[in-house]
This record gives structure tokens, C-alpha cells and sequence, in this order.
């Protein structure tokens, strides 16, 4: 993945930083961030649907990994944001990130949330339902202004991922649904709404998504829904927002598609959509989070204790855990790893490896051929750049760790490792338990 090489010492070695040097100085669990590889995809996605097609807009689902440094380098990058709370949309403003280029999602955005957001001039807010939709037109009202916003649709489309992130299909907590006249009413009633603008459409079919045939028939549903509704009202939108979900490696068995093919699969999905339904091109906008950070993060991990139950398993247990990455646990996510101080050496035996938090559940990653791990080895999992640091915890009470971006050799801290003080930082004594 992305700048990794064993370097001349024989360790692993990431946007030119030795990763045993790293673990020293900035301590473990750790993780590291390649900035020269998110900045590769970024424009790899800048190259295929910004320039290589006409009218297109690709912003990065900042849910992924949301910091201030990774707002800066995606809109350094020339890429919109996506943002689905009042932290994100904090976060992408105390970056500077220019409002007009971000996107509000949520399907329960609070009053507080969405006055922040019209206030801050967020480009478009994607309503999700019909209470958000009266509230929204309601603060507007108030703040007299009018509201770019985008109806978000449940198309109907199962993708192949695992449940918990399929988004498209019928049975969905967000959005208006397509097949039952849901997404009519909301439409009309948007229309109707006389603060409220509407640009166009969005949908979201799910996370991980390998089979480009999925985005096609999103595509295709959705011109014809806009193509229905151009017919029945005579209203033309000129946006639709295809969402995320495109997939990436992380374990064997995965077999991610290149985002060349993506776009053409999106553009000709659009030609042919648009031509048959006779319906004029509306602008793209994507919407990748995991395909843009997934890759270029590595976690490392020092290994700590070893227990071997003879012909059963040997469990390797490492720093950290469902903590910093809740991914096994949550989704039994499948990772690889090495040995980052010995990468070259061959690989002996198979290990299970645990985090150190007090559930048996904690567990990284099962079976895994490794050489003959010894306490204090340095373990490297790689694709850990997306939804691991954003979705962290302090479970049993584990400081989060670090964040380090690396390049050309540098390695600068982009989030500090949390300390115990930390920890107690919003806890409060009661009179009645002070001392
Ligand atoms: N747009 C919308 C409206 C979304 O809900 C999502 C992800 C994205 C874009 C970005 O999707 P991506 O390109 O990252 O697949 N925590 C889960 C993933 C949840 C995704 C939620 N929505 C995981 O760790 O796999």
C-alpha cells in the first residue's frame, strides 16, 4: 500500500519514515498516516470524474477520518466535504474549509445542528426525512435565508457488503423511500417549501462495494426517478449525488476495482440513463470516504503477551485493540499485518491476534501466518486509515492514540496521543463524594 518499503535497516518504512524509529519515538499503539498516498487518490478521483468528465464534483465522506489536517489536505486536493454532525461540520470550519464545498448528511440532525449549518453556509443540506424537512424550512424561515438542499432517496438496491453497512436498500433507516411514493410526497412537499431549494437528489447503496454493477443500477434508478419527476412536475434537478462505498483491500480475497473503471462505469450509466429517458445531464457528485484514506493508514502495535494453547491456538496480544480499531468486532473485518521491525523474515507459525481489552470479542485478527513472534516485536496492520482512528474509543479506559502523518521522511502529529488527565477531562465530583 502507498509509500510502504522495507528499508535499508530491513524494517518497514512508510512515506520514508522507519516505523521501528516512529514506535520509539512517538510511542504505541500508534497510528500513521501516508499523506502521499491520500493525496495520490485524491487525485486520482480529481483525474477520472473532475476532469475526465463533464460536471462532476467528488467529495470525501470525512466520516472516514475527520481531523483537521485531513481537511486541509482534501481541500488542498480540490475536493468537497461531506460531513454528517455538528463535530464534522466543527472540524471542517475550524480548518477553513470553504462551506460552499460542504455537504451535510445525517438522518437525525439535530435543530441545533442544522441552524449551525445554514449559518455557516454549508453548500447543500441533504434532508433525510419529513420532520427534518419542516424544521429545516422553519429555521430558515427564521434566519431568512434560502436553503440549497438535496433529497436523499433509498433506491431499493442491496449491494454486497456486509449488513450493518448496506445503506440502499428498502429497509433502511435513512431517507425517502423510492417504490412506495415516499420520495413523491417529499418532493412535492420540498417544492412546496418556501425556504427550501432543491438542487437534486442523493442516494448511498452501502460501504465496501467491489461490484461496480451496483453503482450502475444506482445510476440508472435514479436518472429515471429524476426523468419521472421532470414528467409529473416539469421541474428539472440538475444534481445527483451518488454517494460512497467504493471498496479496497485489506485482506486476501478482496478484490477491489480501480476507480478508472468506477467513473466508467458512472459516465456510461449517466449517457445511457440520461439518453433514454431523454433527461438533459445533471451534475455528478461522489461521495468516497474509505477509498481515500482506507489504504494509507497503518496502525502499529507493540506485542506484549503470548499464550500458546498447545494444538489449539497461540494468541499473540498486542498495545491496543477494539479500541482503535473496532472493525473485527464490529463487522468481523479481516486485516493483514507483519512484523514491522523484520518484514523480510519468513513466515513460521499461525497466531491469532488479541487486543488487550477485558472481552474475548477483542480480537484483531484470527489466524494469521507470521514469523516467530517474541514479545516486544513490532505488529504493522495495514488499511487502517479509515474508520478506525473516527470510530475509536476509550473503552476500559485506553487513551486513544496518536495520529502521525508521514511524508518524505517527516513525521508530524496531526492528533496527540491522549493521556489519563485526558481521561478525567469531563468527569465531575459531586459535592456530596468530595474529599
Ligand atoms: N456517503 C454517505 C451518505 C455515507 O453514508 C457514507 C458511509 C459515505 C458516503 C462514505 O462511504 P465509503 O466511501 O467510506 O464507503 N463504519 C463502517 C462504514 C460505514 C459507512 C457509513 N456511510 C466501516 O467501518 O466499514
Amino acid at each position: 500500500h502507498g509509500t510502504q518499503v522495507v528499508n535499508r535497516q530491513g524494517h518497514l518504512e512508510i512515506g520514508g519514515c522507519d516505523t521501528v524509529e516512529l514506535a520509539k519515538q512517538f510511542g504505541t499503539p500508534l497510528y500513521v498516516v501516508d499523506e502521499v498516498h491520500i493525496r495520490k487518490i485524491c487525485k486520482e478521483y480529481h483525474s477520472y470524474f473532475v476532469k475526465g468528465m463533464d460536471n462532476t464534483e467528488v467529495i470525501y465522506a470525512s466520516k472516514a477520518f475527520s481531523t483537521l489536517a485531513m481537511c486541509r489536505i482534501i481541500e488542498e486536493e480540490g475536493l468537497g466535504l461531506d460531513v454528517v454532525s455538528g463535530g464534522e461540520l466543527y472540524t471542517a470550519l475550524q480548518a477553513d474549509f470553504s462551506p460552499e464545498h460542504i455537504y451535510f448528511h445525517g438522518n437525525n440532525k439535530s435543530r441545533e445542528e442544522l441552524s449551525m449549518a445554514i449559518k455557516s453556509g454549508v453548500g447543500r443540506i441533504v434532508i433525510d426525512n419529513f420532520g427534518e424537512m419542516s424544521v429545516l424550512n422553519d429555521l430558515a424561515k427564521e434566519l431568512n435565508q434560502q436553503v440549497r438542499v438535496l433529497l436523499r432517496i433509498t433506491p431499493g438496491i442491496e449491494a454486497h457488503t456486509h449488513e450493518y453497512i448496506q445503506t440502499g436498500q428498502i429497509d433502511s433507516k435513512f431517507g425517502f423511500t423510492l417504490s412506495d411514493g415516499t420520495a413523491d410526497r417529499a418532493f412535492d412537499l420540498a417544492l412546496a417549501s418556501s425556504n427550501l431549494e432543491v438542487k437534486g437528489l442523493h442516494a448511498h447503496i452501502g460501504s465496501q462495494i467491489f461490484e461496480l454493477a451496483s453503482f450502475k443500477n444506482e445510476v440508472k434508478i435514479m436518472i429515471k426517478y429524476m426523468a419521472d419527476i421532470y414528467g409529473r412536475t416539469n421541474c428539472l434537478l440538475e444534481e445527483l449525488n451518488i454517494g460512497g462505498g467504493f471498496g479496497i483491500y485489506y485482506a486476501s480475497g478482496d478484490e477491489p476495482a480501480k476507480i478508472a473503471d468506477y467513473a466508467k462505469v458512472v459516465e456510461a450509466a449517466l449517457e445511457d440513463g440520461c439518453k433514454s429517458h431523454n433527461f438533459p445531464r445533471p451534475k455528478i457528485i461522489i461521495e468516497p470516504g474509505r477509498s481515500i484514506v482506507g489504504t494509507a493508514g497503518i496502525t502499529l502495535y507493540t506485542i506484549g503477551s503470548i499464550k500458546e494453547i498447545p494444538g489449539v491456538r497461540k494468541y499473540v496480544a498486542v498495545d491496543g485493540g477494539m479500541t482503535d480499531n473496532p472493525r473485527p468486532s464490529l463487522y468481523q473485518a479481516r486485516y493483514e499485518a507483519i512484523l514491522a521491525n523484520r518484514p523480510q523474515e519468513a513466515v513460521s507459525e499461525s497466531v491469532s491476534v488479541a487486543g488487550k481489552c477485558c472481552e474475548s470479542g477483542d480480537m484483531l485478527i484470527w489466524d494469521i501466518d507470521l514469523p516467530k513472534v517474541t514479545a516486544g516485536d513490532l505488529l504493522a496492520v495495514s488499511a487502517t486509515g479509515a474508520y478506525n482512528y473516527s470510530m475509536s474509543s476509550n473503552y476500559n479506559r485506553l487513551p486513544r492514540p496518536a495520529v502521525i502523518l508521514v511524508k518524505d521522511g517527516q513525521a508530524d502529529i496531526i492528533v496527540r496521543q491522549e493521556t489519563y488527565s485526558d481521561l478525567l477531562r469531563n468527569d465531575v465530583l459531586p459535592d456530596h463524594l468530595k474529599r
